[in-house]
């Protein structure tokens, strides 16, 4: 029998994941509603939005304005995707209340993607994060890091556990608090994806390190198990299975948050989170959005629910 832990963290990260990949324009109170279900279904951990460029994803231009309409419930912790120092300005420009908690900084183990997704090398990434960690930490923000690409790459194809663990070690060196391991287009298997997580411990504490899987493959889940199997307990999840990266062509959504709460009760592994509030949040922003929801979870209970 595998030890797993009793608890697991789930970081929904619908509203930024998720919608960013989104060519209609969502409004910000949509955005904002979505947040509010989430938490009342007792995600207390939520990417709401980035601070990118917005000729770059303009469906995230409205970073502010959905911080400023955000409503914490008690233990809510926010986290925002930042690149750069104009970002992490810009996040920080509001009033103390509506600052993020935590930043996610983002970078690539492959070299191609990383010019693709932040048009710099990836060494140039890490001076670029630099002095964005060191002035977010001196604000008391907790960092983490997404390492993308780290099983494979749209352009590179696979990727050497050697390299995520060379950018784990950069990322380290700067100051990251915590990384999550992102399987950004979904190709990764629960083997590749234990050897990306075994590279990134000889840098990151076990319960430093984060999973993020897109399913394009349907191999999350799988993924998310083998993960649990070494100790890893947070995970990155999207209600109704929502996302994907405009610079990563035909990567699905990440696994659905849905699905992995529903694994994880059925194994007897707290979340926090209430299974049919969260279905209830993804029907909100599936029918938001005019289409089906990608939890095969909550397609299931709203069957039954129907039925
Ligand atoms: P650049 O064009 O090299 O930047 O982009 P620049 O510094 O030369 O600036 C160009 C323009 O962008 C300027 O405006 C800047 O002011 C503006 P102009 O003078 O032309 O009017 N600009 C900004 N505006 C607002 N906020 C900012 C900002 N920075 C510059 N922070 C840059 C470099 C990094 C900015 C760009 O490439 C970018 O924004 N990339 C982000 C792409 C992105 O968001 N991708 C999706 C998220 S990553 C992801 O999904 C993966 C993840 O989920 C994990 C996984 O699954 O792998 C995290
Ligand atoms: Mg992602």
């Amino acid at each position: 029998m595998m030890k797993l832990p009793a608890r697991v963290k789930l970081v929904d990260v619908s509203p930024r994941d998720g919608l960013q990949n989104e060519k209609q324009p969502v409004p910000t109170p949509v955005k904002i509603e979505l947040i509010a279900r989430l938490q009342a279904a007792g995600v207390r951990e939520i990417e709401a939005t980035s601070f990118v460029s917005p000729q770059w994803v303009p469906q995230m231009a409205d970073n502010a304005q959905v911080m400023r309409g955000i409503q914490r419930a008690k233990g809510m912790r926010c986290a925002v995707l930042i690149p750069n120092m104009q970002g992490l300005d810009a996040a920080l420009a509001a009033p103390r209340a509506q600052w993020p908690d935590e930043i996610v900084i983002f970078g690539s183990a492959s070299e191609t993607f990383s010019r693709k997704n932040i048009n710099c090398s990836i060494a140039e990434s890490i001076e670029r994060f630099r002095p964005v960690v060191a002035a977010a930490r001196d604000q008391g923000l907790h960092v983490r890091a997404a390492m993308s690409c780290a099983v494979g790459c749209p352009y590179e194809g696979e990727i050497a556990p050697a390299r995520v663990g060379l950018l784990a070690q950069m990322l380290k060196d700067i100051g990251t608090q915590e990384v999550a391991l992102a399987d950004t287009l979904g190709v990764g298997t629960p083997l590749k994806v234990q050897r990306a997580l075994e590279a990134t411990f000889a840098h990151f504490a076990v319960h430093h390190v984060c999973g993020h899987f897109h399913d394009t493959y349907g191999q999350a889940l799988a993924n998310t198990l083998a993960s649990l199997a070494l100790g890893v307990a947070q995970f990155d999840t999207s209600v109704a299975g929502l996302g994907g990266c405009p610079y990563a062509q035909g990567a699905t959504g990440n696994v659905a948050t849905e699905d992995v709460v529903y694994m994880l009760h059925g194994m007897g592994i707290e979340t926090g989170i209430d299974l049919d509030q969260l279905i209830d949040a993804g029907v909100y922003i599936s029918q938001a959005l005019g289409r089906k929801s990608g939890s095969r979870a909550a397609m299931a209970v709203l069957n039954q629910r129907a039925g």
